[in-house]
């Protein structure tokens, strides 16, 4: 009976020890571990559709997109290849500069083609409406502006985009070669929690 009782009593402790290093506190020094999605609280993915014009103004005394570095010989391709713009464009939810701000654009674009007009767009879309205010998309894609169409991977986001992947399609509303000003017509698609 006492030698049952011991038996028990060491097994435990053996258990309790080994439980030590198999489940890791919080406090222990850990590099990684595994969370169940909802633990962590995610519950379902969402698949949204988010539209928005954006305003690339870089003519006139208030432009929303500067030039920050260009290729030494910039004449030497007609695509202006290494050419550089650093932007902070708005984001409205019609084709008007008046109609409601929800978001702005910022980041680089750049001419990484040599033939044509093909940009490396590098930007968040900062939004500030409503619940998505706070919130942010990163996208990282190819655009040859003179595409009807062109598309672009979202890979990732922040706040309530977090987890975010998914797509954008930029359409030109309105261009002017004068003086390269032009409104982009955006519909993204996007996962996230
Ligand atoms: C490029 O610019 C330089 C200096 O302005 C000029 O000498 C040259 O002819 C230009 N080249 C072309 C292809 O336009
Ligand atoms: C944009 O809106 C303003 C004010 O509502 C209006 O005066 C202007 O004509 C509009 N512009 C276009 C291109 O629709
Ligand atoms: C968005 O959030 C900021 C900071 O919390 C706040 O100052 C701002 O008024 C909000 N904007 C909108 C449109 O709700």
């Amino acid at each position: 009976m006492a030698n049952a009782a011991l038996k028990l009593i060491s097994t435990i402790f053996i258990l309790v020890f080994l439980s030590s290093f198999i489940i890791p506190g919080h406090d222990c020094q850990e590099f990684s571990r595994k969370l169940s999605k909802k633990e962590f609280g995610l519950k379902k993915q969402k698949l949204s559709h988010l539209h928005f014009y954006f305003h690339d103004i870089v003519s006139g005394r208030n432009p929303t997109a500067v030039r920050v570095a260009s290729a030494a010989m910039t004449n030497t391709s007609s695509s202006s290849f290494g050419a550089m713009f650093m932007m902070d464009d708005p984001l409205t939810v019609g084709p008007n500069m008046t109609s409601k701000l929800v978001g702005r654009a910022q980041g680089i674009y750049a001419s990484a083609d040599l033939d044509e007009l093909g940009l490396l767009m590098v930007l968040n879309f900062a939004f500030v409406e409503g619940k998505y205010n706070g919130s942010t998309l990163s996208v990282l894609g190819r655009n040859m502006v003179f595409s009807a169409v062109r598309e672009m991977p979202i890979v990732g986001g922040s706040g309530l985009f977090r987890f975010a992947r998914g797509y954008a399609q930029a359409k030109t509303h309105y261009a002017n070669l004068q003086t390269g000003d032009a409104i982009v017509e955006y519909n993204v698609y996007v996962f996230h929690y």
